[in-house]
C-alpha cells in the first residue's frame, strides 16, 4: 500500500539545453488558433513530475496538463502555463533559459515566463507548484 497520490500517465517531453531541435514537429496539442489561453489542467496535490525529470538549465513540458516546469538553476523549479499567449498552442521546447513556441516563433523566459520575443504579447502565467522531496506537485 502506498501513501503517494495516484499518478496520471501523461505525455511529457524533456528538454536539455539545446537538445530539443527537431522535436517540435512531434509535439501534440497544437490547437491551431484559439486566442484564449487555456488554464493548466492540474488540481492542487496532483503529482506533476519527479524533480529528476526536469533537467537543470532545461525543462519538461507536460502536454496533458498544459504546464511547463523549468529548473533554471539547480534546485530552483519554476512552472508556467504551457499555453502560448499568442494563439494558444502548446509551447514546443525549452532551450536553456528560454521557453520556445515554434508555431510562430515566440519565446519566453524560463525563469519568469516573460516574453523574450514575439509575436506573443504577454507572459506565460506562473503555475503554483510545491516541491516535496523528489516530487513536484501542483499547489
Ligand atoms: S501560438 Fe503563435 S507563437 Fe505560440
Amino acid at each position: 500500500m502506498s501513501d503517494r497520490p495516484s499518478f496520471r500517465p501523461t505525455r511529457r517531453i524533456v528538454f536539455h539545453g539545446l537538445g530539443a531541435i527537431g522535436v517540435a514537429a512531434a509535439l501534440a496539442g497544437c490547437g491551431g488558433g484559439s486566442s484564449e489561453p487555456a488554464a493548466p489542467e492540474a488540481a492542487a496535490g496532483d503529482e506533476l513530475a519527479a524533480t529528476s525529470e526536469v533537467p537543470v538549465g532545461g525543462g519538461l513540458i507536460l502536454s496533458d496538463q498544459k504546464i511547463v516546469i523549468t529548473q533554471p538553476t539547480e534546485g530552483d523549479f519554476k512552472a508556467f502555463t504551457a499555453v502560448c499567449t499568442h494563439q494558444g498552442n502548446t509551447v514546443t521546447a525549452v532551450e536553456g533559459a528560454t521557453i520556445e513556441c515554434s508555431f510562430h516563433g515566440s519565446s519566453f523566459s524560463a525563469e519568469t515566463g516573460e516574453v523574450e520575443g514575439g509575436p506573443a504579447g504577454s507572459a506565460l502565467a506562473a503555475v503554483a507548484i510545491d516541491v516535496q522531496g523528489d516530487r513536484i506537485l501542483a499547489a
